[in-house]
């Protein structure tokens, strides 16, 4: 087996910031302490880096289809952008056809991953229908590893369900140890407002923002932390929060001992609702649900991710491109250039977290280090129930490390990302820090701005029930 020793530089975990070497025996993490001798094994020279768990990226879409396209990023593509940026582990959402099995869904989707995927994947179900057939399916899905459902109170007719629904789902989540994530929108509100907004000829993208108001986030977080405590305080997993409305119904139920839990993403601590007003139909770029926000929210969103009222950074990695054409990919943002309500939603994120999170967060003083890898590893980790295998450098977890410069600075392009998409949101902005070498289980997969790794060497990853804690 082969060994390769990391030595020089300073472990960062979510408890800890230490130097030491770190010794790996094939895909794994065989030990760590300082002066560590191994002969034969490749070195690293980490002096002057972090080095620091992959991180995991609990929320992407690779290839989703939405609005009469897909999502450009495959598997390929995405989990080679996520190397670069030094994600090591992603977990994707497969989509249930209506009436359809959920094994199908979770089928489907390990088919677009397998032969592809250069990182380690799991996979979370969207439940678009919820009868007794499929409550009966997440029990055996749990089994074989899916042990996470995301349910939509947004965007009716597609993929929105009912509080009844919800209800149910909630219950078996209770029974069966799995967890429920939800996208918390007043859906039946917005598609008012989007009809009003249409009908008085507001077509362009900022409309997408106005129609989706944060009250609409709050009301709907409220509601979904409301019917798991009905359904016995059932752990819930709000994802993409993006305004403050939400946060404080979060930290409301977690104030009152419920098992709240909830993520933001970079483009909510980054960016705000001026985007939209960007010349022509550039503000379709930002067109994703929910909405970019007002910019006092995002101090409230870092408040929440310092006081553990958010407990995870995911990126929502949905891209389209604006262009038709590009790479040979289809019409996208474009089908909405006279109608907001077509434009597919999503932005890409996957390759810049965990840099934007570093150097806003880290650098810019809102959170210590080990914070950072809480919020970009170790928690997603835990709560997508891949702890202690991932998520963190202690003996026998996965290999996957990587060594960070916290001196090296970056401009964010599309002109150099790695993601299949034509544009970044963060097009011209200088960051500090950046993933040197990443490993993926053992393997050197990135280095010195090279991929090394092979197409389809990441690994389905079985998860089991959330490990929680307050
Ligand atoms: O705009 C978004 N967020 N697109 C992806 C689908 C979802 O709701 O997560
Ligand atoms: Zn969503
Ligand atoms: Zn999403």
């Amino acid at each position: 087996m082969a060994k390769t020793l990391i030595t020089g530089g300073t472990v960062v975990t979510a408890a800890d910031t230490y130097r030491a070497d770190v010794l790996i025996d094939g895909e794994k993490v065989a030990q760590i302490g300082q002066g560590l001798k191994a002969a034969g094994a490749k070195r690293i020279d980490a002096r002057a880096k972090y080095v620091i768990p992959g991180g995991i990226d609990v929320h992407t879409h690779m290839e989703l289809p939405f609005g009469g396209t897909f999502a450009s990023d495959d598997f390929e593509t995405g989990t080679i952008a996520a190397a670069f940026g030094g994600t090591t582990s992603i977990v994707d959402f497969a989509v249930q056809g209506f009436g359809e099995r959920l094994a199908k869904a979770r089928d489907a989707w390990l088919a677009k991953a397998r032969g592809k995927a250069v990182i380690d994947y799991g996979l979370h179900v969207i439940v678009r229908d919820v009868n007794d057939r499929v409550l009966r399916e997440m029990d055996t899905l749990i089994e074989d590893g899916v042990s996470s459902f995301k349910l939509f109170m947004a965007y009716p007719g597609v993929f929105m369900v009912d509080d009844a629904s919800i209800f149910k789902a909630l219950t078996r989540a209770g029974e069966n140890g799995g967890l429920i994530c939800m996208h918390a929108e007043n859906g039946g509100v917005i598609d008012v407002l989007v009809k009003r907004a249409l009908a008085r000829k507001n077509t362009a993208p900022k409309w997408h923002a106005l129609t989706r108001p944060p009250e609409a986030e709050g009301e709907a977080t409220h509601r979904a932390f409301q019917l798991a405590e009905m359904a016995g305080g059932i752990p819930l997993y709000i994802v993409h929060l993006s305004a403050a409305q939400a946060l404080e119904q979060v930290r409301l139920f977690r104030d009152r001992g419920l098992p709240a839990y909830a993520e933001t993403c970079p483009q909510y601590l980054f960016l705000s609702i001026d985007r939209y007003d960007e010349p022509g139909f550039d503000g379709a770029k930002y067109v994703m649900s929910p909405p970019l926000r007002e910019r006092w929210h995002q101090e409230e969103l870092w408040k929440g991710l310092a006081r553990n009222d958010l407990q995870v950074v995911s990126t929502d990695h949905c891209p389209f491109c604006m262009k038709e054409g590009f790479r040979g990919l289809p019409k996208q943002k474009q089908l909405g250039i006279d109608d907001f309500s077509k434009i597919p939603n999503g932005a890409p994120g996957v390759e810049t977290r965990m840099v934007l999170l570093y150097d806003g967060g880290v650098v810019g003083g809102r959170i210590t280090l080990s914070r950072w890898v809480d919020l970009t590893a170790t928690t997603p980790a835990k709560i997508m129930g891949m702890f202690p295998r991932k998520g963190t450098i202690a003996i026998g977890s996965d290999a996957d490390i990587v060594v960070w410069d916290p001196r090296a600075t970056q401009t964010l392009s599309a002109k150099t990302h790695h993601m299949r998409v034509d544009y970044s949101p963060y097009e011209g902005r200088k960051v500090k820090g950046k993933a040197v070498t990443v490993l993926s289980r053992g393997e050197i997969i990135v280095e010195k701005d090279r991929f090394l790794g092979k197409k389809g060497r990441g690994r389905f990853v079985k998860r089991g029930s959330p490990i929680l804690q307050q």
